[in-house]
């Protein structure tokens, strides 16, 4: 192993951090090559610089003209040259201070400065090469975004396990979650066919304190978001099941933060709460500008950290730092510049929040309309909760959901998600509020005709 790596271990060493390392995770490190002498020569070589592997003339990146005349206001340092690895410093500082303001009881905590990723796709398979060994069982409820199957299961070979979202009452299930969190469940489970949603077979999987929760909401594909109540006994569980001794990596995906839509919703990330829970848990929050601030190109997201155990341990978060840059120099290097510096130039413009607030009158409408068309529609489809987010989803119960959007697409040229053969997913965010009555009746028609 690296000697830099061996170092790092040894600052997370008795930190739950260092409990939850997969092998991975303990050889990679940052190493001092290239791009940390680079940096270095940054702030001191001050006659020249021979570092970097870009071509420079008079100071500025050399660069082809037909390119930067589409971008005439940044400069070509901010188009052209690389990023650092961790992000820009300033795009770093702007983003905490956001995600301070979002979630008021992150005040006074300690969280690491976020780290830039190229997406939160990428943030996440990130955090599986850190922390995700073949075998480790992946808590998600059972109606999530697929990529996160891609992601542990088939690439990293996690075995996922997944919850009911939903109880009989069409609340979130904490229950079912609860049943996965205990050891003793777990145990059970491991023995149980596999629950519905997990392919794999459940022999031989180990009992370990370790467990790996993704939690995302708005939810995608639900459009469900905790009410205030059901965060609350969330973050009891959680901590119930720190207090068994269970080693707890709390993911959340907060893709789709901020677009709430009830006044009932619980406003924060779990993520603020989850922060200082407990020295087991380690909490981690992936979001990024993808769906907050419309960028879906841009490809820039961040990965912030927290866990009660580690507060006061600024050697312990300067490693786990340390990881996540091996981690992205190692797959990416460094994520776009071009996205970083427009995010920046935007969030700091005087107009930002008032249009952030337009671009959420717009989604907002779409969700209030979608509400008040399916209030009135009858048929067979029954829609699941939702109440935040870019999606709603139906239950299309006897009736092929894969057959409902083959048809749809075929006879009205319409474009749905399949999940399961059991739900339609509906991205009510991308049609205009004029077109949503069509698209739901059409649905609905298209539904009983199959049923
Ligand atoms: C829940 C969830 N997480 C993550 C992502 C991926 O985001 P990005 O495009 O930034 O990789 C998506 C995108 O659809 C998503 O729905």
């Amino acid at each position: 192993m690296n000697e830099l790596a061996r170092q790092l271990n040894t600052a997370l060493e008795n930190t739950i951090t260092g409990a939850l390392l997969s092998a991975r995770g303990r050889r990679i490190y940052f190493p001092r090559g290239i791009v940390a002498q680079s940096a270095e020569a940054k702030e001191q070589a001050h006659k020249l610089n021979a570092t970097a592997g870009i071509a420079v003339q008079g100071g500025q990146p050399l660069h082809l003209s037909p390119i930067r005349a589409h971008i005439p206001d940044l400069s070509p340092e901010e188009i052209f040259s690389y990023a650092p690895t961790a992000g820009h410093p300033r795009l770093r500082e702007l983003w905490r201070r956001e995600m301070l303001e979002k979630n008021p009881s992150l005040k006074g905590k300690r969280i690491s400065l976020p780290i830039v990723v190229s997406g939160l796709t990428h943030g996440l398979s990130v955090l599986a090469d850190l922390f995700v060994e073949p075998g480790d069982m992946v808590i998600l409820p059972d109606l999530y975004w697929g990529n996160y199957r891609l992601i542990f299961e088939d690439r990293m070979e996690a075995l996922i396990r997944t919850f009911p979202l939903f109880d009989e009452a069409g609340a979130l299930n904490l229950q079912g979650l609860a049943k996965l969190l205990t050891p003793r469940s777990a145990q059970l489970s491991a023995q149980a066919a596999p629950p519905a949603g997990s392919s794999r077979a459940s022999s031989g999987e180990r009992m370990s304190a370790k467990v790996i929760l993704v939690l995302n909401f708005p939810n995608n594909p639900t459009g469900y978001s905790p009410i205030r109540a059901e965060a609350e006994q969330l973050h009891a569980l959680l901590s119930e099941t720190a207090e068994t001794g269970r080693q707890l990596l709390l993911i959340c995906d907060d893709a789709y933060f901020g677009l709430f839509y009830e006044p009932e919703i619980y406003p924060q990330s779990l993520f603020a709460e989850a922060a200082d829970l407990h020295k087991n848990i380690l909490a981690v929050k992936v979001d990024g500008a993808t769906k907050e601030n419309l960028v879906w190109g841009f490809r820039v997201g961040f990965l912030t950290f927290a866990s009660r155990g580690m507060a006061g341990q600024e050697d312990a978060f300067q490693a786990l730092s340390q990881k996540v840059l091996g981690a992205v120099r190692s797959s990416i290097s460094n994520s776009s510049t071009l996205g970083q510096n427009l995010l920046m130039r935007g969030m700091q413009a005087p107009n930002y929040e008032e249009e952030k607030q337009r671009m959420f009158g717009i989604l907002e409408a779409r969700y209030r309309r979608s509400r008040e068309i399916l209030n009135k529609l009858e048929g067979p489809l029954r829609v699941l909760p939702f109440n935040s987010g870019y999606f709603l989803c139906f239950d299309t119960g006897g009736v092929s959901a894969e057959r409902l959007r083959q048809r749809l697409l075929r006879s009205d040229g319409i474009g749905t998600i399949s999940i399961q053969d059991r739900y339609l997913r509906v991205a009510y965010s991308s049609v205009d509020l004029e077109n949503l009555e069509e698209l739901y009746g059409t649905i609905m028609r298209r539904a009983s005709e199959l049923s």
